[in-house]
């Protein structure tokens, strides 16, 4: 069992993501500033688990808020939720999960400040709980998709560790091999993070699936051999038409995906879907520090003024992608009439 995030009393617990898998290391945070930072440093990442953070940043900086007014309570909380806000904006988890924060707040503050104190942190531990519920129900569903021997390929990290627990597209994957089929996955490397190579091959070797890293460079290659049957990914944001923003290089294997004609299907709880958005235009897309690409774990591959671009994510057209399976149940093209009965 995989702890990507927990709520202890002495504070919020995270596996540091950054030094997997050579290194697991848990850290415990126990100021609102250090979740955030911890957000915005990659120590925790993946839209599910990035909501949970917040949320638990949130409960965290409103438990140890100096204040006995409601009034200064209000003005605190505003901060708090402000600051988590700002630490990455594509996913679309975490302005839900502030947003849900708030209107517990709300319904609460009548109760006074104790009563929100201990409102906030059951949020944020249903929202834990409930993470791990839907990726189960998303597995159950999307594991039906899926061949017998399939060969996966899958690009980023959309496991366990993107999320509270068990994972979106890894855990439509977990699902088809507890129901016995045999699959082989192929991860994505994932440049610059590396999230394919360092934590994919890593929660999936610990699970004893079958796993086989390769660069990002080599999916069209295998495609066309004939090696790959199926593309299963996560997602930050989804538009009301079905655009998808997910990890950078999603794009490209979409489009390789429709070339070889290999399903490809994208893996969601429905509150990464961004219903007020038409469409994958007017999502913002995050630009991350240069030297995420111009060093590799610290260590320089390029000189060290290289101009360099660092988009975080890409939007994948809709007409690439095949199916999205959510906890609800799967949408299929034309997405503007499924997502909108899904969200019903
Ligand atoms: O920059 P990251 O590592 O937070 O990006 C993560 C992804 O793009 C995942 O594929 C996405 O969040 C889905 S995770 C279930």
């Amino acid at each position: 069992m995989i702890h990507t995030i927990e709520w202890k009393d002495s504070g919020v617990v995270m596996l540091d993501q950054r030094l997997l898998p050579r290194q697991e290391v848990y850290r415990t945070y126990s100021r609102y500033q250090e979740v955030a930072e911890a957000i915005r440093t990659m120590v925790i990442r993946g839209a599910p688990a990035i909501g949970v953070a917040a949320a638990m940043g949130i409960a965290l900086g409103v438990k140890n808020s100096p204040v006995d007014s409601i009034e200064d309570l209000d003005a605190a909380f505003a901060i708090i939720c402000d600051t988590l806000a700002g630490t990455r904006p594509t996913a679309v988890n975490l302005f839900w999960a502030i947003e849900r924060m708030k209107s517990v707040y709300a319904r609460t503050r009548e109760k006074g400040v104790d009563a929100i104190r201990q409102a906030l942190i059951t949020e944020s531990l249903a929202m834990h709980r409930q993470d791990i519920e839907s990726n189960m129900e998303m597995g159950r569903l999307g594991q039906e998709l899926i061949p017998a021997n399939a060969r996966i390929l899958t690009h980023c990290n959309a496991g366990a560790l993107a999320t509270a627990g068990y994972g979106t597209a890894l855990g439509v994957i977990r699902a088809a091999v507890n129901a016995g089929k045999q699959v082989q996955v192929f991860a994505d490397e994932t440049r610059p993070f590396l999230q394919g190579s360092r934590l994919t091959a890593w929660e999936l070797n610990k699970d004893g699936i079958p796993v086989t890293i390769i660069t990002d460079n080599m999916a069209g290659h295998f495609m066309k051999k004939g090696e790959i049957d199926c593309v299963i990914v996560g997602a930050d944001r989804i538009a009301a038409n079905g655009d998808v923003a997910n990890k950078i290089g999603t794009y490209s294997v979409a489009v390789l995906a429709k070339e070889n004609r290999i399903p490809f299907w994208v893996a969601a709880p429905v509150s990464t879907i961004d219903p007020k958005i038409p469409d994958g235009s007017f999502i913002k897309i995050e630009e991350r520090d240069p030297d995420e690409v111009r060093k590799i774990q610290g260590i320089p591959i390029t000189q060290d003024e290289a101009v360099v671009e660092n988009p975080a994510f890409d939007v994948t057209p809709h007409r690439y992608v095949s199916a999205i399976i959510t906890d609800r149940g799967i949408a299929r093209p034309p997405f503007t009439e499924s997502i909108r009965a899904l969200l019903l």
